[in-house]
C-alpha cells in the first residue's frame, strides 16, 4: 500500500471542436464522431482515508460549489464505489461496498455547462483514488472503469486532442501543433445533457442519421495549428437542440464573432459558448460577451491540456 495519506489529482474540462451525432441506440445512447480538446480549465480532488466505518464524505469547494452535490448523486461516490470494487476484485479479496474515503473537491469548470466539470471531477477521483490505495490498474483499466461512470469520463484522464467513437469513449489521439486560444462565456443557468439530446431526438423524429466523419478540414487545421481554419470548421451537432432550449444564446455567438472570433460554438451539450481566437483578440471577444445578460462569467484559456494526473501528495 502506498504511504500517502492525501492526494490530489486534476483533470481538464474539455470543449468538443466537432460533435457529430447519430440517431438514439437502443442503449438509450448516441453513437457519437467527437473531436475532444481539453483546455487549461482543472478540477482538482484531494482524498485521503477516512476513520473505518465512516464510508464516503464529500466536500465540495470553488466556482458554483453550491449547486454540486455531496450525496452518493454525485459521480465521484461512484468512482469510489467502482474503483474499490474492481481492485478487491483484482485481488480476490471480499467485496466491501463501501470505502471509507474524504474527497475534497475544487471546482473551477462551470457546472452543466457542457464542458465535462462532473465527467473530470470523476477522472481526477479516480486518479487520486488509483495513486492513495497503491494500486496498478493500467490506463486502459481505468478508462474502462470510467466509461461506466459518464461518456466523457475516459476523455477527461486522456486529456489532449482525441477524437472519441462510440458514445465518446473509444479514443484515439489527434496530432496538434502549437496551441489554441480559447474563449469561454458561461451561462448563468446549466443546461441538462439528457434534455439536450432529447431535442436532438425531436429534430430528427422518423430520420435514420448517419454518424458523420470527422471533418478533415478539422484535421488539417489541428496539424498546421491554423485557428483561422479552425474556427471556421467547428461543428456541433447539438448546437440548434441547444439553441432550441436556449434561443437568447445566439446573441452571444454573434457578439463574440463581431468581436473578431475566428469561429463560436456551443460547447457540447451547452449552454456554455466556446470562440477560437487570435491571442491578440480574445480579449476583445471575452469583453464583448461578459455584459450579455445569459453570461455568467467570460475567460481566456488555451489548449490542448494534459489529462487526469497527481499534482500533490501529502
Ligand atoms: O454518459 P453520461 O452519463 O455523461 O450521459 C448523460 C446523458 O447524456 C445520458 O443519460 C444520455 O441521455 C445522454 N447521452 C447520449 N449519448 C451519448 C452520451 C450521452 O444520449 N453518446
Amino acid at each position: 500500500m502506498s504511504e500517502a495519506q492525501s492526494v490530489t489529482a486534476r483533470a481538464p474540462g474539455k470543449v468538443n471542436i466537432q460533435l457529430g451525432v447519430g440517431s438514439v441506440r437502443e442503449d438509450g445512447y448516441h453513437p457519437l464522431a467527437s473531436i475532444f480538446h481539453a483546455v487549461e480549465l482543472f478540477e482538482e480532488v484531494t482524498v485521503r482515508p477516512n476513520e473505518p466505518g465512516t464510508g464516503i464524505t464529500i466536500e465540495v469547494s470553488g466556482q458554483q460549489a453550491d449547486e454540486v452535490p455531496t450525496d452518493e448523486s454525485n459521480l465521484v461516490w461512484r468512482a469510489a464505489v467502482e474503483l474499490s470494487q474492481a481492485l478487491a476484485e483484482a485481488s480476490g479479496a471480499r467485496m466491501r461496498q463501501v470505502p471509507d474515503v474524504h474527497l475534497a473537491i475544487h471546482k473551477s469548470v462551470p457546472v452543466a455547462g457542457g464542458m465535462a466539470g462532473g465527467s473530470a471531477d470523476c477522472a481526477a477521483a479516480l486518479f487520486a483514488l488509483h495513486e492513495l490505495w497503491g494500486a496498478a490498474l493500467t490506463p486502459a483499466d481505468l478508462a474502462r472503469i470510467g466509461a461506466r461512470l459518464g461518456s466523457d469520463v475516459p476523455f477527461c484522464l486522456h486529456g489532449g486532442t482525441a477524437l472519441g467513437l462510440g458514445r465518446g469513449e473509444l479514443l484515439s489521439p489527434l496530432m496538434v501543433r502549437g496551441r489554441f486560444t480559447w474563449v469561454f462565456a458561461t451561462s448563468v443557468e446549466g443546461l441538462s445533457t439528457a434534455a439536450v439530446y432529447r431535442a436532438f431526438d425531436r429534430m430528427h423524429e422518423g430520420r435514420d442519421v448517419a454518424v458523420p466523419e470527422p471533418d478533415p478540414r478539422i484535421l488539417s487545421a489541428l496539424i498546421h495549428g491554423d485557428p483561422a481554419a479552425l474556427g471556421k470548421a467547428l461543428c456541433n451537432d447539438l448546437q440548434e437542440p441547444a439553441l432550441s432550449l436556449r434561443p437568447r444564446l445566439r446573441d452571444v455567438l454573434e457578439a463574440g464573432m463581431s468581436a473578431g472570433a475566428f469561429g463560436a460554438i456551443v460547447s457540447g451539450s451547452g449552454p456554455t459558448i466556446a470562440f477560437v481566437a487570435a491571442p491578440d483578440r480574445a480579449q476583445d471577444v471575452a469583453v464583448s460577451v461578459a455584459g450579455d445578460e445569459q453570461v455568467r462569467a467570460a475567460f481566456l484559456t488555451s489548449g490542448p491540456a494534459p489529462g487526469a494526473r497527481v499534482v500533490r501528495r501529502g
